[in-house]
This record gives structure tokens, sequence and C-alpha cells, in this order.
């Protein structure tokens, strides 16, 4: 685990902020003068996508490994949590990677973020979780029948996600 610089408190936590809608969601919130920390382990991100974001904060560290994830939750009120390895095929693959870097990580990161009194967790959902039903549009309340290991990894995030607001009043809210 690398350090760019010390730790400051921080307001916001992006996770996968060197892959494509993390950088992006950091880029947004740098621009409107927050103070952001981004986690990464670069499996599949690119330090190139934190070009431009000098002024965040650089956690290079995996998820899966509890200890980063207390790291990087320190201080921090509000979590956009987009690290994944967002691939169907990689999934078909690897499903163990996946699901360590998926399901191990997003469960790491929400004890985490309960310890460390973190506001609230936004999480990237899948629409993946609908499987192959033709039915256009998707609705929410639709019942989920993921295929692909990728799939049921982003659907067991989403589970976590609704177990910890409920048990642990950690507000938490799934984006699909
Ligand atoms: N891009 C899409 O169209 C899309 C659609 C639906 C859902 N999503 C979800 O949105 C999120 C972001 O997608 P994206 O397109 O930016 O993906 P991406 O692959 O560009 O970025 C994901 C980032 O997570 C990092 N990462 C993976 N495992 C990690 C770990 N264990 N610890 C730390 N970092 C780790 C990767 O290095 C990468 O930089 C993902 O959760 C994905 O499942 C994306």
């Amino acid at each position: 685990m690398r350090w760019q610089k010390e730790f400051n408190l921080a307001r916001y936590l992006i996770t996968g902020a060197a892959g494509f809608i993390g950088r992006s969601i950091a880029a947004a919130l740098l621009a409107r003068g927050e103070s952001v920390r981004g986690v990464d382990s670069l499996i599949t991100g690119k330090r190139e996508n934190l070009a431009g974001l000098e002024a965040m904060e650089f956690l290079q560290g995996d998820l899966a490994d509890p200890e980063t994830c207390q790291k990087a939750c320190a201080g921090v009120e509000i979590v956009f949590h987009e690290a994944a390895l967002a691939s169907v095929p990689r999934s078909v693959a690897d499903p163990i990677g996946t699901n360590v870097n998926c399901v191990d990580a997003t469960l790491n990161l929400l004890v985490a973020a309960r310890d460390a009194g973190v506001r609230r967790v936004v999480y990237a959902g899948s629409s993946s979780a609908y499987g192959d039903t033709p039915t256009l549009p998707k609705r929410e309340d639709m019942v989920p029948k993921p295929i692909s290991p990728y799939a049921v990894a982003k659907l067991a995030g989403e589970h976590y996600m609704q177990a910890f607001a409920r048990v642990y009043g950690l507000e938490t809210v799934v984006l699909r």
C-alpha cells in the first residue's frame, strides 16, 4: 500500500477512483471544491485516469484487505462505492476473483464505514441483476434474476447495503 500524501479529514471517499465512473465522480466533486479521497487497487483501473485529480488524496490499496478499508474510511462522511471487477466475461472465467473484489470488498468496506461513523454509502448496482428478461423499461420492483457470477456478486452487494441499513442504521443507497 502506498500513500501519495498524509491523510487529512476527507468528506468524500470514492472507491474505484481510478476507474471510469469513479474518476468522473471525483472530478465532479473536486470541481465543487469538496474534499475527496480515492482508493483503488489498480487491478483494472489505470493510474492515467488520476490525471487532473491531483487535489484528491489517493490511496492505492485493495478493499479485500480490511485494514485498507479502515484507512480509507477514516474521517469520511459519504462513500461512493464504485470499486468492482466490472466484467461479466471475467466473472465467468474467474468467479472467485469477482467474488473477492466485489462481495468481500463490499462487506469489508461496509464494516469499516460503520465503525468509522460514515453517514452514507452510495453503491453502484448493476442492471445485470435483471438477467435476460426482455421487459423494458426495467423497474426496481422487478424480481432479480442474476445469471452471471458478476450479476450475483453485484446483487449480493445490494443486499449487504440493505442489511447494513436495517441492522446497523448505516444510511445506504443503491443505484441501478
Ligand atoms: N460502466 C457501466 O456501464 C456500469 C454499469 C452498471 C454498473 N456499473 C458499476 O459501476 C461501478 C464502476 O464501474 P466502472 O465502469 O467505472 O468500472 P471500472 O472497471 O472502470 O472501475 C472499477 C475500479 O475498481 C477498482 N477495483 C476493483 N476491485 C478493487 C478492490 N478490491 N479494491 C480497490 N479497487 C478495486 C478497479 O481497479 C477499477 O479502477 C462498478 O461497481 C460497476 O459494477 C458500471
